[in-house]
């Protein structure tokens, strides 16, 4: 297939495309997506496809405003709205009870559904003009580390997709926080964008779901119980004082070994291939700069990724969790 590649001149393109059944993806402040429209369902069963996504792991359905909640969700708690008027456009995704137009293929068979309106102008244009609810998963193949630039779409999606819209890097870098408002007290499904902290300011009750699944039992976010944002090497996720982590590290072979370091701390790896991936001191930054560390380190000759662990405080709290899911979920404490 052939794939287009958009940019700001391209709005109404991407929203036509998107209209007639075509995938296309786009850019968000979080990561880019695979978007599709989110009420045809052989669109929606095409995004499954090309990620080669396992069938039971639910889409997120994106609009241009709150107002549109009510066409897709019913029993909408108070919360939803102070939620929205604090945090949309924004990296905020909030599960609800879902209405029948809403096709089971977005949701995987729940009765609720992950809803978000990206804070990205051309995507919020692109939304605007399609009139659709946007069904959108990350755009990478699954397993892999997420997109975060266009150049990324185009390493996983060209050839599969209608085509990919450019807007430049997204600058948080990780996902949107799943909040579900389905459940009383609401619980963090996944740490995202805005900060635990940032929630219980508004909702001190907020819980934050351990994420922990014993085998046979599936997750309230399906999609967390997947190995994920995984390059072909082995990640290995350290944790502990700075001198047992150099000794642990500089004990290695050179050869096969990287490490996914803090700014400014290259040096602590001698004859070891570094990547620092933002400062730890702004977890931001760190958010901001790991899908494209950790693609940027997959390479053939790369077999073990040493990856620094930061602070689990604000955005960190996504960061951790993102890299220990790479790293098969556990923290190798030194
Ligand atoms: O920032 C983001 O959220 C990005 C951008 C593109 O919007 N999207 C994204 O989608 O991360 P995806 O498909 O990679 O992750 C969506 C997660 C999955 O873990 C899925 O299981 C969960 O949301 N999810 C979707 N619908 C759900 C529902 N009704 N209940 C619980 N979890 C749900
Ligand atoms: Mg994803």
């Amino acid at each position: 297939m052939k794939t287009e590649l958009l940019d700001a001149s391209g709005l109404a393109r991407a929203a036509e495309l998107l209209r007639s059944g075509g995938l296309v993806a786009i850019p968000t402040e979080t990561v880019y997506g695979l978007g599709a429209n989110g009420l045809d369902e052989s669109a929606v069963a095409r995004i499954f496809e090309v990620k080669g996504r396992p069938q039971d792991n639910p889409l997120i359905l994106h609009v241009a405003a709150a107002e549109d909640l009510t066409k897709w969700c019913r029993d909408i708690p108070a919360a939803a709205w102070t939620l929205t008027e604090r945090f949309w456009p924004g990296p905020l995704t909030l599960v609800l009870k879902k209405r029948p137009a809403v096709p089971l293929r977005v949701t995987a068979g729940l009765d609720t559904v992950a809803m978000r309106c990206p804070d990205h102008p051309l995507t919020r244009e692109v939304l605007r003009r399609a009139a659709l609810p946007v069904a959108a998963p990350s755009a990478n193949l699954s397993g892999k580390p997420s997109t975060t630039t266009a150049q990324h779409c185009i390493h996983d999606l060209w050839g599969k997709v209608e085509a990919i819209l450019d807007g430049g890097p997204c600058r948080v870098g990780v996902e949107s926080t799943i909040l579900d408002l389905s459940v009383f007290p609401p619980r963090v499904l996944r740490p995202g964008g805005v900060t635990l902290e940032q929630l219980r300011a508004l909702l001190p009750e907020t819980e934050l779901d351990p994420g922990l699944v014993k085998p046979g039992e599936t997750p309230k976010a399906p999609g967390m119980k997947y190995r994920h944002y995984s390059p072909q090497a082995e990640v290995r996720l350290l944790r502990g004082e700075k001198e047992r982590i150099d000794d642990y590290v500089n004990s290695l072979p050179d050869e096969g070994t990287a490490v996914l370091c803090f700014a400014g701390e290259e040096g602590r790896f001698p004859g070891k291939r570094t990547l620092a991936y933002g400062r730890e001191d702004a977890p931001e930054t760190l958010a901001a700069g790991l899908f494209d560390s950790l693609r940027a380190l997959d390479t053939p000759e790369v077999k073990l990724i040493c990856a620094m662990c930061p602070s689990e405080e604000g955005v960190g709290r996504a960061v951790v969790n993102r890299l220990k899911k790479a790293a098969g979920g556990k923290i190798t404490c030194l």
